[in-house]
């Protein structure tokens, strides 16, 4: 299959973006410890240049899940692999997330987040694709970019483990030798 890229949003305007998000945040939790939590693998680059331009107390911590569905699609059927290793309970979460796209994932993890009884959870995506959306499902607090309907990659997004360290992000598309 031929896989075909699509450059969308450069490095340098991830960097822009995220530098105006850390301006809110540095308002929004002024004074307080944050405990900065991150879905691997997807998030880390957002995880890492975000956290680097916060002035507020940070805590870092990880969660490993697996999303049953096919490549391209999750099904909301989650298993946790991984959980926090420290305490939140009490504490205020920002769930730093790449992307949302029905909103599955997001539900069940927000879910699992808030049985810990922490102070405050609030999310925020690099990338959001509001038309894909199912009904009921969670609107993040803070997001870089809406984009459209596309399969995207780079800046730690994936298609089967390839592409994260690409710098920005490009729309995948794939063409079997006979389209
Ligand atoms: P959701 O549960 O449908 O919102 O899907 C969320 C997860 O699916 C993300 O954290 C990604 O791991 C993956 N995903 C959704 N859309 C894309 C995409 O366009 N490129 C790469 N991964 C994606």
């Amino acid at each position: 299959m031929k896989q075909t890229l699509e450059n969308l949003i450069s490095a340098r305007e991830i960097d822009q973006r995220l530098t105006e998000l850390a301006l809110e945040l540095n308002k929004d939790y002024e004074g307080k410890t944050v405990s900065l939590i991150c879905i691997l693998k997807g998030g880390i680059m957002t995880l890492a240049d975000i956290s680097r331009k916060l002035t507020f107390d940070v805590e870092f911590d990880f969660m490993d899940i697996s999303s049953y569905g096919d490549r391209m699609e999750s099904s909301g059927i989650i298993k946790i692999n991984k959980d926090l290793d420290t305490s939140v309970t009490g504490k205020h979460i920002l769930l730093v997330e790449d992307i949302i796209d029905t909103g599955r994932t997001l539900v069940y993890v927000v879910e699992h987040l808030r049985m810990k009884r922490p102070e405050s959870v609030k999310v925020l995506t690099l990338l959001s694709k509001p038309s894909r959306r199912i009904k009921g499902g969670i609107t993040p607090d803070y997001v870089g970019f809406e984009i459209p309907d596309a399969f995207v990659v780079g800046y730690g997004l994936d298609y089967a483990q390839r592409y994260r360290n690409m710098p920005g992000i490009a729309a995948l598309s794939m063409e079997t030798p006979e389209s």
